[in-house]
């Protein structure tokens, strides 16, 4: 169970939780066919998604109907946001259906806490803006677990246009949790010194950044959330930062590469290694992905059977 009623980010969160969580995300993943309809039922799950999705909004779904749930989709472009009602009129009004839980994704940092204090639901974070993705990072961690045994001391590069990136930030607070050795790799102007200052590794080579590095894990440059010209042009960007099979021979022999989706191929990463199973371990993380919000919707439902 978790100590706080809503799931807003990794920040902060306690590692015996971290840890519960993925134990059963690990359960959940061990019975993929498996129903669990006790767990959830009588319980109402209201998807909001304020920014596009594919994988995140699906596998909420999935995982919420395989617990017993009831889901509601809410779609943006289909619902008042669209006629300029404010996120707390929006949540005022969807708290009056008495949804349990409530998944949300907005491109402002912070609407899911905001959210948080105006429905008496159980808020889930599925990414904010810059800030975080907590979901994304315990199912990245999961991946990680499953594949190598351990976390604790594992040298993992998060690489790419990480100032912009929730999926950076809530992997680098879990992972570090967890005993890995973080490090970010990214062009200067997308990495902001508020990292160093944590004391974060940072590089701005990537060959440099990635040596020795059992864990690979490669970002999107996010133009949507950029203000200005801080990437240089795809072109340039995939001769420095994007991860071929010449940059990857600096990692660990055994290297396995991650990317949350969507990839621009071509661009962060060669085609050639994203597609390469052996290497890759894109397609788990999405599998993964299922299991591990159902865990997080379990948690936040106070339900565990
Ligand atoms: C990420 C996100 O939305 O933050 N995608 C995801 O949830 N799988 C990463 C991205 O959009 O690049």
């Amino acid at each position: 169970m978790l100590s706080k009623k809503h799931l807003l980010g990794i920040e902060g969160m306690p590692i015996p939780e971290i840890n519960d969580l993925l134990d059963r995300a690990d359960y959940f993943a061990n019975r993929p066919k498996q129903s669990f309809p006790d767990i959830l039922s009588n319980t109402t799950v209201l998807n909001m998604f304020f920014e596009n999705s594919t994988r995140t909004r699906v596998s909420f779904e999935i995982a919420a109907k395989r617990l017993g749930a009831s889901v509601l989709n809410i779609s943006v472009n289909g619902s008042s946001v669209k006629k300029g009602e404010t996120l707390i009129d929006t949540a005022t009004t969807l708290n009056a259906m008495r949804p349990d839980i409530l998944v949300a994704r907005h491109h402002a940092s912070g609407a899911p806490l905001l959210l948080s204090q105006h429905v008496d639901a159980a808020v889930i974070n599925a990414g904010d803006g810059r800030h975080e993705h907590p979901t994304q990072a315990l199912l990245d961690a999961l991946t990680i677990k499953r594949s190598l045994g351990r976390i604790a001391g594992l040298k993992i590069a998060i690489c790419g246009d990480i100032n912009n990136s929730r999926v950076a930030r809530s992997n680098l607070y879990l992972l570090s949790a967890l005993g890995a050795e973080v490090r970010l790799v990214s062009p200067a102007t997308l990495v902001s010194p508020y990292f160093a200052e944590m004391g974060v590794p940072i590089y701005t080579d990537m060959e440099q950044g990635i040596a020795g590095c059992e864990i690979v894990m490669m970002l999107r440059l996010q133009t949507e959330r950029m203000e200005g010209r801080e990437a240089p042009s795809q072109h340039e960007y995939f001769h420095l930062f994007g991860l071929d099979t010449h940059k990857l021979q600096k990692a660990a022999p055994d290297a396995l590469i991650m990317h949350p989706g969507p990839m621009n191929r071509g661009v962060e990463i060669d085609s050639k290694i994203a597609d390469d199973n052996s290497k890759s371990l894109i397609r788990t993380q999405v599998e993964l992905g299922v299991a591990t919000r159902m865990a997080c919707l379990e948690a936040v439902a106070g339900a565990k059977l």
